[in-house]
């Protein structure tokens, strides 16, 4: 796998876009890291990313951020090893991951107080 690697979700799943052919999406909802903001308002797990300083570069922070917005909406409440383990797909070898597993955390509670 790619270290750099864009997810986007589709019909609420995540996927890596690059390694989907666009055909495969045909009459499906796709989701893109643009997309999740409304009205000019971030959503909420972009809001704690850049909160809990989960942000990093931007090859790797939107795949983090639309792996947790699917993540969250599969599992509201994940705990810290099922976050890990919802993020393993996506790489930073440039930073730790204990402000963004902190990010996924705060988002969840965001959204559960939403
Ligand atoms: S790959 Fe984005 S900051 Fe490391």
């Amino acid at each position: 796998m790619s270290k750099h690697t864009i997810d986007v979700v589709v019909n609420g799943e995540v996927i890596k876009s690059c390694l989907s052919l666009a055909v495969q999406a045909n009459g499906k909802s796709v989701t893109t890291i643009e997309g999740l903001s409304c009205e000019g308002e971030l959503h909420p797990v972009q809001e704690a990313f850049l909160n809990c300083g989960g942000m990093r570069c931007g090859y790797c922070t939107p795949g983090f951020i639309m792996t947790t917005t699917a993540m969250l909406d599969q599992n509201p409440n994940p705990s810290e090893a099922e976050i890990r383990k919802g993020l393993n797909g996506n790489l930073c070898r440039c930073t730790g991951y204990v402000s963004i597993v902190e990010s996924v955390q705060a988002a969840a509670h965001k959204l559960a107080t939403k």
